[in-house]
Formats: structure tokens, sequence, C-alpha cells
């Protein structure tokens, strides 16, 4: 008797199991995939953590993440495994405009749902692009910059601009933005070739070295991200020249830029909000059958001495 109560209670137990396997794969209705960039910068890992933590709220999404490692063709093989595996939607943060502008397209006309983030591709063959606008934060760069330096119709001095990644969508819309401002105040010199700093602090260390051996006079120093503008200080210190110049950057997040700040490393940063948790918001609102926006555009905001102390103490930290 003791024996069949023992077969009995295991033929249970696994009935049991067997339903709630079932019934987990059926509750995770959508599988989504998402191809990020890199992981290697805090901007990333943030986007990654909101991103995440989104997904999680929602039983019936089931997220697959791949990390480029940096390279376009990682990426482009990621987006080909999420089409043979059927996912139901992929999001994607793409390293460059062009090169996964074709497997993106592909996928979107196999009626797969494709939400681009961050930065944009060649065409708009997608569902959805959600980001900051880049034309209009480099402008808002400009403007400060150009109040930096005197005012407008007054305004003096020497830049160093540090291109982000040229071949992506961000580095050429903030200096776009940026150009159409002080190209139109004649006491505003722009210091020599454009430089891709690919968005990386050693690389932007290198160019700022560089430019301060090239140039005798740098009053202002304008990288696309926080990491590259934090790796221009640190060339100028190492010469001891961070006193006389003004670094600005784009990004504002608590960790990074808004702490450079409230240093006194950084004069301004600009914030570049992290796109992850709207993008989930938006996939599943797509999958669920609503139409959705073409293009979300999400907001920024100049953080310098003014703001960035009250920033960090709403973000826990004020040390
Ligand atoms: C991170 C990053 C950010 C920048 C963004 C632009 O990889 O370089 O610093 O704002 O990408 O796409």
């Amino acid at each position: 008797m003791h024996y069949f109560k023992r077969i009995l209670l295991l033929m249970i137990t696994l009935c049991l199991s067997i339903n709630m396997t079932a019934y987990a794969s059926m509750a995770k209705k959508y599988v989504i995939g998402f191809s990020q960039v890199t992981t290697t910068e805090p901007w990333r890992l943030l986007f990654n953590k909101e991103l995440r933590a989104e997904a999680e709220k929602y039983p019936e999404i089931q997220l697959i993440v791949r990390d480029g490692n940096d390279n376009i063709n990682k990426q482009i093989s990621d987006v080909e495994d999420f089409i043979r595996m059927k996912v139901d939607a992929i999001l994607i943060s793409p390293k460059t405009a062009k090169e996964p502008t074709a497997v993106l397209n592909k996928a979107y006309h196999a009626k797969i749902p494709v939400i681009v983030l961050d930065r944009d591709i060649d065409n708009d063959q997608y569902s959805q692009f959600i980001g900051g606008d880049n034309k209009i934060i480099g402008k808002a760069v400009g403007e400060y910059i150009v109040n930096l330096l005197g005012g407008k119709g007054k305004a003096k001095g020497n830049i160093v601009e540090i291109w982000g990644g040229k071949r992506s969508s961000p580095a050429q819309d903030r200096h776009s933005g940026f150009y159409n401002v002080i190209k139109q105040e004649p006491g505003i010199r722009l210091l020599g070739e454009a430089k891709d700093g690919d968005w990386k602090q050693d690389k932007a260390y290198e160019i700022m070295a560089d430019a301060i051996e090239q140039f005798p006079k740098i009053d202002i120093v304008y990288a696309h991200n926080d990491p590259m503008a934090f790796g221009a200080y640190m060339a100028a210190k190492d010469v001891g020249l961070h006193k006389l110049i003004k670094f600005l950057g784009i990004d504002g997040i608590p960790v990074e830029g808004v702490r450079w700040v409230n240093d006194g490393i950084l004069t301004a940063t600009f914030l570049y909000k992290t796109p992850g948790d709207e993008g989930i918001r938006q996939a599943l609102r797509i999958l669920q059958g609503e139409s959705v926006q073409k293009r979300i555009s999400l907001p920024t905001l100049v953080i310098d001495k003014n703001n960035a102390g009250t920033i960090l103490k709403q973000n826990g930290l004020n040390r």
C-alpha cells in the first residue's frame, strides 16, 4: 500500500509539473529579440537594465538579448538568428546606419515588427523608431557654446569637436544640429578636420592630445558623448591645460556625466534618454495589434552646475 501511495504521489507531481511548464510556455506569448550594439559603456548598461526591468513586468514576454560586441556583422547575424527563430518582434540599437538596413527590412517585410532604438538606419522600413532627437540636442549644445563664448553675434573662441561613430545617425545629427548654430558666428572657429572618436574615451584622449599639439589655443571641447568628453579632459589634464578649457558632452546619466559636471570636470552635458523601457512598452502595443506612432522622440535636458547636484540627489548619489 505504502508503495502504491508513493507511485501515486510521484504521478501527481509529474502531471503538475508538466502542466506548469505548459502553462509557463503558454504564458510567454511573445518572444522579443533585442540586438544591443555593445555593453561596454555605462549608458548601454543602463539601457539594458531598464529594458530588462520593463520586460520583467510582463509575464507574457520572453526576452532574448544579444550583445553585438560593437561589431555590425555580429549584429546582422544576430538579427538573422532572430528571423530563423521566428521571434515575434525585433528590437535593435545598431552600430551603423547602412549595413543593418537590408536584414532589418527583410524582417519587416516578413511581418516581424522591427523597432529601431537610439541609432537610426538608412530607410524607414521598420515599425517604429525611438530615441532622443540628436539634431535638437546638437542645436542646444551649439547655443550653449555661443553663450559661453560671449553670446549671439559676439561669440569668440576656438572649438575642438570630437565625433562619435561617423557612420551612425546620432553622430551625424549631433554635428549638424551644432554646426548650423555655430556657423552663423564669425568669431567662432572649428579647429581641424572632423575626427571620429567612435564614442570611446581612449580614442578621444588621443584625438585631444593631437589637437593640443596642433592648436595653441583651445577654448571649448564638444564631444558627442560624455565618455569622450572625459577622455579629452584627461588629455588636457595630463599637460596641465584642463582649467583653461571647457568640456561639454552628451548622455547625462547620473553615475557618469552628471557626476562629472557636479565635480567641475565637464561644464555641461545634455540628457540623451535611454530608450529601453519605452522600447518594450511599444513592442507590446504593436504585438497586441495597436497602431503606434512611427517615431517617438525622447526628451532632453541641459545639465550644468545649476541642476547637477539636484539630479544626483534625486538619484540617491549625493556624496
Ligand atoms: C553608447 C553611446 C552613447 C551615445 C550613444 C549614441 O554606446 O556611445 O554614449 O549617446 O551611444 O548612439
